[in-house]
């Protein structure tokens, strides 16, 4: 079954079919950029072109940088404070005439590493972490997401943890990469110490440089880069687009 996957980002907002068997994207991507201010109402209107424009009719499966419950934003760290509150998937709905669901991008990502990337057939607790503007993680449970963990948000010295060690940190303070890797070495420590998870996966854009941070690295958890990289955010929110296919189970 093919599902339009939506990845709603900072910059840009992406989206392409997408085979939910194979995780594959079925046509190549539609990129429009992130409308400024991007208010929700924009960002709806950008969306739906982004499916116009790649000619598609059907369900569609979309991830937001942000906690989602039932649809509607709830919180609001990197984006336009707007959003909160805002019901995305009934505005999604209601100019596209299909069947949406809305999840954390997060979340999307995670769900993609699960069923077709770093994390596939991995039992017990497994961490992701997107690294990007922020930090968004997805927790699984043998195999099941837990929705919404915004452990990004931890505290480490005083700081919201995405303020030091997502990748925009790195950019924005100016750091080597050892540096870096010594900021995000303590945050996985604190993650590990609250979670205990048996894997950690990195991804967002910085995991295609991950022979450049991973050597500096300490954790007792296993660490490894995601696999699929930019396409993860639109495959598993299509997948989300299917709630029996959400549901990854490892161990059939
Ligand atoms: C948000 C998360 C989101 C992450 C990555 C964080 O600031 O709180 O919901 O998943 O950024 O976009």
């Amino acid at each position: 079954m093919n599902v339009f996957g939506i990845d709603i980002g900072g910059s840009g907002i992406k989206g392409a079919p997408v085979d939910t068997e194979s995780g594959e994207l079925v046509r190549e991507r539609v990129r429009i950029k992130t409308p400024k201010p991007a208010t929700p109402e924009a960002i709806v209107g950008t969306a739906v072109e982004v499916v116009r424009e790649a000619g598609w009719e059907g369900p569609v499966g979309c991830g937001f940088p942000a906690v989602v419950k039932d649809g509607v934003v709830q919180t609001a760290a990197n984006i336009d404070k707007a959003a909160i509150g805002f019901g995305l998937r009934e505005a999604l709905e209601r100019v596209l005439d299909s069947p949406v669901s809305v999840v954390n991008d997060a979340d999307a990502a995670g769900l993609a590493e699960m069923r077709w990337g770093a994390g596939r057939e991995q039992d017990g607790v497994v961490l992701m972490l997107t690294l990007g503007t922020g930090i968004g993680t997805s927790l699984f449970v043998g195999g099941r997401l837990v929705p919404n963990t915004e452990f990004g948000h931890i505290e480490v010295r005083g700081k919201d943890a995405e303020h030091r060690a997502a990748d925009s940190a790195r950019k924005r303070d100016d750091l080597s990469w050892k540096e870096y890797a010594g900021r995000l070495d303590e945050y996985l420590h604190r993650v590990e110490f609250l979670l205990w998870p048996d894997l950690i996966v990195i991804g967002g854009g910085i995991s295609k440089k991950s022979e450049k941070f991973f050597p500096h690295l300490t954790a007792r958890t296993k660490v490894v880069p995601a696999e699929m990289h930019n396409d993860a955010g639109i495959a598993g929110a299509a997948l989300a687009g299917i709630p029996e296919k959400a549901a990854v189970k490892t161990a059939e």
